[in-house]
């Protein structure tokens, strides 16, 4: 049984949800994630994860086996059980538009305040348009039944795939949005322990609270487009965009993290994050405000199709030429490939006529169910045999680790390209090989 008496429920047990559900348990809690994928819910209640995520497996096994973490399909369950209710449910970009769907979040929100039986806090977690903390508020109250209270709060959460449990467990700050004197002291309680290590905690109200989530993926996207953009420039005069970075980057009000100049960034998030945020403040009559969020998307894709015309530059032609495409996850430490620019060039390759090989240490199956046609391989030396072109896109440790020289004997012609300007290209160099990056003439 858990060791602190509030009782938590986590709703929607995706990437988050999952996460947030071990965690919390982990730090002693009795919590009951819920999810309406009946298939989902089996499996995390045999303690299978269905997402790769470093840590994550082995928490959810020892608290499924204590007996601490729970899993049902049933909101009546979780209405009963929960004094605080966390929302992790998906805010998906909506199909030919820009705009969040917030049909998950407020399905939630209406069933879990139908069938709350006791006055409880729901918190929402997932990632929505300004505004909308707001909104659920008086919806919980309003579906809420005779006799039961339900208070509202708004804390967003910042972990980063590849690091969610650290990020959960030890997150670089806390923030609460609410409009009552209650729900303040109940989320001090369930984060005690990271409060214990002086993790700083903001206490706020809704807009905030909702703005700040947005507004941090918002300015590391447009850090992210800032180096990228610096790259065409030296794609074209010459000059080092590493170096660059690293000089601006020794400014302290600047910093060196996420100016990573390469193909550019993809994931479930900031992608979705800033077009979402232009559509709501769009909505809001500020159609100019965050217009600049669309040139950071632009720049953005255009690193893809940079990286396909220096492989095609590189090649001559693509039409039966071997490419080995090395990392298909959006990024290192994830099985995710959700808006990935790895694979999307990849596929753009092979559209093209090339032969491609592809191999990533998690994301091959999550891959192969969105492009089934690319040629995946289980390891590294089956996917560079003979290859015209090795490509690596996403930088796992297993491949900024690659002996050079060793893997010269594989390969049809040494040419390697850099997508994410992490490899040592001195090294490469001489051992033979021509390496190519993004952010340098060519
Ligand atoms: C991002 C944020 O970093 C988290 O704080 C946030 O909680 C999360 O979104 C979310 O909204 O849920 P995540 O999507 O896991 O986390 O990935 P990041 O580590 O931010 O990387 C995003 C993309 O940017 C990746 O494709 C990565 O390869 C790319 N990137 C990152 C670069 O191209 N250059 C860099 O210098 C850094």
């Amino acid at each position: 049984g858990g060791l602190v008496s509030l009782k938590l429920t986590v709703i929607g047990t995706g990437y988050l949800g999952a996460t947030h559900a071990a965690s919390m348990a982990e730090l002693g809690f009795d919590v009951l994630g819920v999810d309406v994928d009946k298939e989902k819910i089996d499996a995390l209640g045999r303690g299978e994860l269905p997402i790769h995520e470093p840590g994550l497996p082995e928490l959810l096994r020892k608290h499924t086996e204590s007996g601490r973490l729970r899993f049902t399909t049933s909101f009546e369950e979780a209405g009963a059980f929960g004094d605080v209710h966390f929302i992790a449910v998906g805010t998906p970009q909506r199909a030919g538009e820009h705009a969040a769907d917030m049909t998950y979040v407020d399905a939630s929100v209406t069933a879990i305040a139908r069938a709350a039986t006791k006055d409880s806090l729901i918190v929402g977690k997932s990632t929505v348009p300004v505004g909308s903390a707001r909104r659920l508020k008086a919806l919980a109250a309003q579906e809420a039944r005779e006799g039961v209270t339900i208070d509202f709060a708004w804390n967003p959460e910042f972990l980063r795939e590849g690091y969610a449990v650290e990020d959960t467990l030890r997150p670089d700050r806390l923030v609460i949005g609410s409009d009552s004197a209650t729900a303040e002291p109940v989320l001090r309680e369930v984060y005690a322990q990271a409060i214990s290590m002086n993790t700083p905690f903001i206490s706020t109200d809704f807009e905030t609270a909702e703005l700040v989530k947005v507004a941090a993926n918002a300015f590391l996207a447009t850090k992210i487009s800032f180096i990228n953009a610096f790259s065409e420039v030296t794609e074209t005069v010459g000059g080092d965009i590493r170096t660059l970075a690293d000089a601006i980057g020794l400014d302290s009000r600047i910093g060196r993290r996420f100016l990573n100049a390469g193909i550019g960034f993809g994931g479930g998030c900031l992608p979705k994050d800033i077009r979402a945020l232009q559509a709501r403040v769009s909505e809001l009559g500020l159609d100019s405000t965050m217009r600049f969020l669309n040139e950071v998307d632009e720049v953005n894709l255009r690193r893809r199709d940079r990286t396909v015309y220096v492989a095609e530059t590189l090649l001559g032609n693509l039409e039966g030429k071997r490419v080995a495409v090395l990392g298909v996850a959006f990024k290192p430490n994830s099985d995710d490939v959700r808006d990935s620019p790895a694979l999307d060039v990849a596929a753009r390759l092979f559209n093209s006529g090339a032969d491609v090989s592809v191999y990533d240490p998690a994301a091959n199956s999550n891959a192969a169910k969105r492009y089934p046609r690319l040629n995946y391989v289980d390891a590294l030396t089956d996917a560079v045999n003979e290859a015209d072109l090795v490509m690596m896109l996403t930088e796992w440790s297993e491949f900024v680790r690659i002996d050079p020289a060793e893997l010269a004997e594989l390969v049809a012609h040494k040419v390697m390209f850099d997508g994410r300007n992490v490899l040592d290209h001195r090294t490469w160099k001489d051992a033979g090989w021509d390496i190519v990056s993004l952010g340098h003439k060519s």
